[in-house]
C-alpha cells in the first residue's frame, strides 16, 4: 500500500485544508485549518499530510518534546472519502516508526469516546487506555519499545 507522510508546503497546504472527516465526525477532530493555525504557535508541533499514492487523503500532527522523549498524537484524520481502505492505519505504522527513530519509548494520545469514536481504530493498533480522562476524553498509550 502506498502510504506515505508528506511535508505540508506552500503547494500542497490547500490540499490539506480541504481534507474533511464526515459530519457525526466533526466533533472528534479539530478541522485541518485549526490544527495548522495551532502548530504555527507551538514549537513542538510536527505535523505531515498522509498521502495515498499522489493524493493527499489525511493529516497528523503530534507534539514532539525531543528531550523528554514525548510523542503525544495531537491530532489524526483521514479524509470521509478515503476512510475504511486501511490508511489510516498505515498511516499511523508509518508515525510510530517515525516515533521509534526519534528514540521516542512511549506515544500517547486521548480520544473522545462515543459512537463515531476511533477508540477501537487505536486499540486494533495496540494502544490501551491509561484510565486517566482528561476535559472527557480517555488517555491511551503505546509502549514502543514492547511493540
Ligand atoms: C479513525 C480514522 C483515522 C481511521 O482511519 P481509516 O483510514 O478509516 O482506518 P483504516 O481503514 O485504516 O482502518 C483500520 C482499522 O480500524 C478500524 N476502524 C477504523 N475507523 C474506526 C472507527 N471509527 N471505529 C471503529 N473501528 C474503526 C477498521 O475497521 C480497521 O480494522 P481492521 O484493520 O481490523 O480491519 C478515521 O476514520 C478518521 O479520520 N475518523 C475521524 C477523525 C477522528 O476521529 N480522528 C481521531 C481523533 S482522536
Amino acid at each position: 500500500m502506498d502510504v506515505s507522510l508528506v511535508e505540508v508546503t506552500r503547494e500542497n497546504v490547500d490540499d490539506v485544508l480541504a481534507l474533511e472527516v464526515a459530519p457525526e465526525q466533526a466533533s472528534y477532530v479539530a478541522t485541518n485549518a485549526k490544527s495548522l493555525a495551532q502548530a504555527s504557535f507551538e514549537p513542538h508541533a510536527w505535523f505531515r499530510a498522509i498521502a495515498a499514492g499522489d493524493v493527499l487523503v489525511g493529516f497528523a500532527m503530534a507534539y514532539r518534546d525531543s528531550d523528554a522523549r514525548q510523542f503525544y498524537v495531537w491530532r489524526f484524520m483521514l479524509d470521509a472519502r478515503f476512510q475504511g481502505r486501511g490508511y489510516g492505519r498505515r498511516a499511523m505504522e508509518l508515525l510510530l516508526d517515525e516515533a521509534r527513530r526519534a528514540g521516542v519509548e512511549e506515544v500517547t494520545l486521548s480520544v473522545v469516546p462515543g459512537e463515531h469514536s476511533a477508540l477501537a481504530f487505536y486499540r486494533s493498533l495496540g494502544f490501551e487506555e491509561t484510565g486517566d480522562v482528561d476535559e472527557g476524553e480517555l488517555r491511551m498509550r503505546l509502549d514502543l519499545a514492547a511493540s
